[in-house]
């Protein structure tokens, strides 16, 4: 596997041998990618996925070139064409992170790129490094995948996290969906007929009350303002789903709550206290497994 592109991608050796590199990493520090270089290029912002592979990278002895607003700081800005920054930065690097506002844009580098490349984030479409480190929080905290049910609520259109991650339940077994959303923000018809195909059970619904208690994950998102034409058509969406101490009280007792962050208002402060609140912990578990992609792909 040279790119790292789509969740479909993936399939269940792949996903054991990176968790198991990853929980060997979490027990000790090795440093096998002194001499190599990652070149991290991100078109949009980042707090979690360009910090969390910089710090993989120096951990595992390597050392990053980065440029954290490409539309502005590159020559993009000149004009360039991605694939023209691609086949120019392919000289100075051993991998290329990639974090870009166009879905198809990791596709489209990969296919000039002689390194790996990395979809770190393309607009409206996948994420897939989250939807691994989505996985493994999921297997750390509750011990299984098998089985779970799962509520991913939210943005359902605009996020490519919870695309991602759709596609990666595909693989696992008596896995349940609930996509909970507004009409507007509904997920798109291609993932309903990947999991259909897959024999994933999933339903869609506007009412989280109704399966609250059921779920062993909660995953909440964010309502993606800079997704919308106007800013009266992302008001009317933004306080559809907000998770609160009452609503926490309702949930099974051994279940959790996820986020890929950043979030918003979706997720009430005084949640954090809650045993139940596991999106710090995703963000940390999202240390070991870019340290592991990246020993997979470079060692
Ligand atoms: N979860 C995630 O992709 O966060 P960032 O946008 O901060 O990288």
């Amino acid at each position: 596997m040279n790119h790292i592109i789509e969740a479909q991608q993936f399939d269940q050796k792949f996903v054991n041998k990176i968790f198991s590199i990853a929980g060997n990493l979490e027990k000790k520090t090795e440093t096998p990618l002194k001499g190599k270089i990652m070149a991290s290029l991100f078109y949009e912002p980042s707090t979690r996925t360009r910090f969390s592979f910089e710090s993989a990278m120096l951990r595992l002895g390597g050392s990053i070139i980065t440029t954290e607003n490409a539309k502005e700081f590159s020559s993009v800005a000149k004009g360039e064409t991605l694939e023209d920054s691609i086949r120019v930065i392919d000289n100075y690097a051993d991998v290329i992170i990639l974090r870009h506002n166009e879905e198809g844009a990791s596709r489209r580098a990969a296919s000039v790129s002689d390194v790996p490349i990395v979809n770190a984030g393309d607009g409206t479409g996948q994420h897939p490094t989250q939807a691994l480190l989505d996985l493994y929080t999921i297997k750390r905290e509750l011990g299984v995948i098998d089985g779970i049910r799962i509520a991913l609520i939210g943005d359902l259109k605009h996020g490519r996290t919870i695309h991602s991650l759709a596609y990666l339940l595909g693989k696992y077994k008596n896995i349940k969906i609930y996509f909970v959303s507004i009409k507007t923000l509904k997920v798109g018809d291609d993932i309903k007929r990947y999991l259909i195909k897959h024999g994933v059970v999933f339903e869609e619904i506007e009412n989280l009350d109704s399966i609250i208690g059921h779920v062993d994950v909660l995953y909440q998102t964010r309502i993606q303002k800079e997704r919308f034409k106007t800013n009266k058509e992302y008001k009317k969406c933004r306080s559809c789903y907000r998770i609160d101490s009452t609503l926490v009280e309702k949930m099974k007792q051994k279940s959790i709550i996820m986020h890929p962050l950043p979030r918003v208002d979706e997720i009430l402060f005084e949640v954090d206290s809650s045993p139940k609140a596991a999106y710090f912990r995703q963000a940390h578990y999202g240390l070991f497994i870019r340290m592991a992609l990246l020993k997979y792909l470079l060692e």
